[in-house]
């Protein structure tokens, strides 16, 4: 082995080598199926980034935070994301392991930060999986209104009057955990037929809706900046209006990015192309492919919708929960607006599996490492999927899609992102430095000046979200971290390889 191959590093901060990464991939045991292409990556990207975020979270903001200027906040919010997208570029396309910024921060800066990352990881892909179940419940449901079919209240959950249970959320979930067992192919091919369903219904939002576009609607396009109805606590209010004294505001330039800190939930995605880097045939070339790809079609598409929906009706007006297919109900169209409904659902059905795909993945990839136990990390002798992680989580998923209310964990799922395109910046400059001799199929352009923008840009965003979201994230990385102490530190497989050497 040369230098540059060994484990670097002690403690806390050892590293794992690249090598090692893919050797690990290769044990017959611990192995994915490679079957994916640039083409699967770009669908999968599109299948899982359009979802609740465009279809739910563009009324809410367009109400409460930025009028018609919600498309800068989508603008925004895709400058972020596509700063972040370069340099998950070059990780991918360099440690084509499962796991994602996991694999990446393991590699370049140590055991802990890599650690902390899967951990955030877990709070991204699960919690989210939840949200966009609880999300579909709410859509077909609706839709189930429509023929006359009514789920009795209790079974409609949290969020609704009289709901304890969403059991729509639930089943879907389990369904979803099947269908990942049973193998990769098979809920790859499910998605391309269902992202061609919901890219249609968004191309159909944006060119019908063209024609009931009202000018006056624009007008104004960024509203005054007020303050919220009944005040705030300073606790619900962004951070960065706390920290600096602001009286807290809804709309004005500062509404834009309080709405892009939110529909940055829309973008939530692309990074999960990454993680199925080990499944991918090319991942060299394909990854970036992919990634960039789904990032640059999603942008259009929701810039697109964002101002037809604004323009079709006034953003005082539009619907919370269903405001594409809603807008269609105001200029009297309610056959598209059932159209869209449908496509909704059905979209976000793989938005969910793919977001549970990322999940166990980070998850498998984790305990291959031993930082959770190695019982999770054998695939299926026929399937060749993690099946072990994957049944556990659905279960965990299901429970937590059918009792608990969406509002509050969209955010808390924002920040956790965010939070990781900030670690995968800072790997990517230091990996530059400790590995230079690594071969890169797509390099990062105008390192460390792009990922120090990136890391500062994701920030930004962060601090855009509101205190209670900055005070539960800290408590979860905070159980993270006596759980590695706890476990991961001591059952570490590079660990107890840099014991032996050191034994011998
Ligand atoms: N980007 C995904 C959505 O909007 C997570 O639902």
């Amino acid at each position: 082995m040369s230098t540059a191959q060994q484990p670097r590093g002690s403690g806390v901060f050892r590293t794992k080598s690249i090598e090692q990464s893919i050797r690990d991939t290769e044990e017959p045991e611990h192995a994915l199926r490679k079957s994916l292409s640039a083409w699967d990556l770009t669908v999968f990207g599109v299948g899982v980034i359009i979802g609740t975020g465009i279809f739910v979270l563009t009324g809410k903001v367009a109400k409460e935070n930025a009028g018609p200027a919600t498309a800068l906040a989508f603008v925004a919010a895709g400058i972020v994301c596509a700063l972040a997208a370069l340099c998950y570029a070059e990780f991918a396309s360099t440690v084509p392991v499962a796991g994602s910024a996991y694999t990446f921060s393991y590699a370049s800066i140590g055991e802990l930060p890599a650690w902390i990352i899967g951990w955030d990881l877990v709070l991204e892909f699960a919690l989210g999986t939840a949200v966009v179940a609880v999300g579909w419940s709410g859509y077909v449901r609706s839709l189930l209104d429509n023929i006359g079919w009514n789920l009795p209240a209790w079974m409609q959950g949290p969020d609704v009057a009289g709901g304890t249970f969403d059991l729509l959320a639930f089943l879907l979930i389990l369904v979803i955990t099947a269908v990942l067992v049973v193998g990769m192919k098979l809920s790859a091919r499910i998605t391309s037929v269902v992202v061609a369903i919901k890219v249609t219904v968004v191309m159909i939002v944006i060119i019908a809706g063209l024609f009931f576009i009202v000018g006056s609607n624009y007008s104004p396009f960024i509203p005054e900046a007020v303050t919220p109805e009944g005040g705030s606590s300073g606790w619900d209010a962004p951070l960065v209006q706390t920290i600096f004294g602001y009286e807290p505001t809804n709309f004005g330039v500062m509404g834009i990015f309080t709405a892009a800190s939110v529909v940055f939930f829309a973008f939530i995605g692309f990074d999960v192309v990454a993680t199925a880097a080990e499944e991918t045939k090319l991942p060299q070339r394909d990854m970036p492919r992919g990634i960039l790809g789904s990032l640059l079609i999603c942008t259009v598409l929701y810039v697109a919708v964002s101002l037809v929906v604004t323009g079709m009706q006034n953003y005082q007006d539009l619907s919370v929960s269903a405001p594409l297919a809603d807008a269609f109900k105001s200029v009297g169209h309610p056959v598209y607006a059932g159209i869209i409904s449908f496509g909704a659902a059905v979209g976000l059905t793989t938005v969910c599996l793919i977001l549970f795909l990322g999940q166990t993945r980070v998850f498998f990839a984790m305990s291959r490492d031993g930082l959770l136990p190695r019982f999770f990390s054998k695939t299926h002798p026929k399937f060749q999927t993690p099946y072990r992680p994957t049944i556990l989580l659905g279960v965990v998923i299901a429970v937590v899609a059918g009792f608990t209310s969406i509002n509050e964990l969209a955010t808390l799922v924002n920040i956790g992102t965010l939070f990781a395109f900030v670690v995968v910046a800072l790997g990517v400059i230091v990996l530059r430095r400790t590995r230079p001799d690594l071969h890169r199929a797509f390099r990062t352009p105008w390192v460390p000046v792009l990922p120090i923008v990136s890391v500062a840009a994701s920030f930004w965003l962060m601090l855009n979200l509101p205190g209670e979201t900055w005070f539960r994230f800290a408590v979860w990385m905070a159980i993270g971290v006596v759980v590695y102490f706890a476990y991961g530190r001591s059952h570490s497989r590079l660990g107890r390889e840099s014991r032996t050497v050191e034994g011998t």
